[in-house]
């Protein structure tokens, strides 16, 4: 089956937040790497597929600026609801990021993708997935991925999946984008299993 809004509303309606096979409470992975970038406390981050991620309260707590995105409106009003009066702060982007991302999405310093590109299977959607990022990405601005890599798990949220090695992100950005760090990283989901992730980094050159 494909990515598709019902898949996921229906998802994020019926499993609490810390049962979801990819919540987690400590964003440790991506704060590495973000922590690299000087001064991102004080840019414009956007967050695909965001889903109803604890990064989200981390990032705005940090001074942050932020848009959300997700295919999900349900899971976007799960973290309208839980930052309350904080929400208004951000922008919300509820579309399928395979398609052209608007004006309401000005250019952004940093892209945070956690489990999300790995549901684009189609070779169409993909190319929109990056066309999204070369439009909206800024010079000097950064990519980060947390993805499934090609001995990782074939299958998340009941979905196939097109996992990624470092060569093929590389690849797919193309020579506008500088690999700044890469690591491997295994997170144990909540029923205990060990799903290995690529993390990677990359600083827009061109
Ligand atoms: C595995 S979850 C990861 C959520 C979040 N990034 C995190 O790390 O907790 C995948 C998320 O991508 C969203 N998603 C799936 N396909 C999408 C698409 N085509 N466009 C935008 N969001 C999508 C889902 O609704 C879900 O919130």
């Amino acid at each position: 089956m494909k990515s598709n809004r019902e898949h996921w509303n229906g998802i994020f309606r019926n499993t609490a937040d810390e049962k979801l096979g990819w919540y987690e409470n400590d964003p440790a992975q991506m704060l590495r790497l973000l922590n690299q970038i000087p001064d991102w406390e004080n840019s414009t981050l956007f967050l695909p597929g965001a889903g109803t991620s604890i990064l989200v309260d981390v990032l705005l707590g940090a001074g942050a600026n932020l848009m959300l995105n997700d295919i999900s409106q349900t899971a976007l009003d799960h973290v309208k609801e839980r930052l309350g009066d904080l929400s208004p702060a951000i922008g919300w982007i509820c579309q399928d990021i395979a398609q052209p991302l608007g004006i309401a999405v000005p250019p952004v310093d940093v892209w945070i993708d956690r489990a999300v590109l790995h549901f684009l299977t189609d070779e169409d959607d993909i190319q929109g997935y990056f066309k999204n990022v070369l439009s909206k990405v800024k010079l000097c601005g950064h990519v980060l991925f947390a993805e499934f890599p090609p001995h990782g798990s074939a299958k998340c949220a009941g979905l196939d999946l097109h996992r990624y090695s470092v060569e093929e992100l590389v690849e797919k950005l193309g020579d506008g984008f500088s690999l700044i760090e890469s690591f491997d990283h295994t997170y144990m989901n909540p029923a205990g299993d060990p799903r290995p992730y690529i993390y990677t980094l990359f600083e827009r050159v061109a």
